[in-house]
């Protein structure tokens, strides 16, 4: 009788298995995806524009990513830059930009420190999304944001 059921047993043991696995490897990931998620790019964090530049009113010229592309063959070179100061004595300078299509698609991304001279980035784009935007984090005026249409 025992030697009979153990394919049923077998069955059984696998679809257990297989039913519980999502449920276990969604709670084992949760907090490697929450620490490999950027810090800086946290939803709660407030984007600002120029047009909503939040308790920072008259920071956008100097926060404002200013985005610059040209056509290359089937892609686009680009070059992201923030007027911003770089100083490592308070500090006070542009840590990152990123680079999306707006639909949830990174196109590049650059670190910067305290001693570089200047936030830019440029990115060479083998295909030409339909629009860029460029988001920057300031150490100490948090995220800024710009998008410009690819005509
Ligand atoms: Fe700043």
């Amino acid at each position: 009788m025992k030697t009979r059921n153990w394919p049923i047993l077998l069955a059984a043991l696998l679809v257990a298995f297989f039913v519980m696995l999502p449920t276990g490897c969604s709670q084992q990931q949760a907090p490697v995806a929450e620490k490999a998620a950027p810090e800086s790019m946290a939803k709660e964090e407030p984007v600002y524009t120029r047009a909503d530049p939040g308790a920072w009113e008259g920071k956008q010229s100097s926060h404002i990513p200013v985005i610059v592309y040209k056509k290359s063959g089937t892609g686009l070179d680009v070059s992201v830059t923030v007027n911003h100061v770089m100083d490592p004595a308070l500090p006070h300078f542009i840590e990152s930009i990123r680079l999306t299509d707006g639909e949830g698609n990174v196109l590049g991304e650059a670190s910067f420190v305290a001693t570089d001279k200047k936030a830019e980035a440029t990115f060479k784009l083998t295909s030409a999304p339909a629009k860029l935007v460029a988001i920057e984090r300031c150490n100490v005026h948090g995220l800024w944001k710009e998008e410009v249409p690819v005509t």
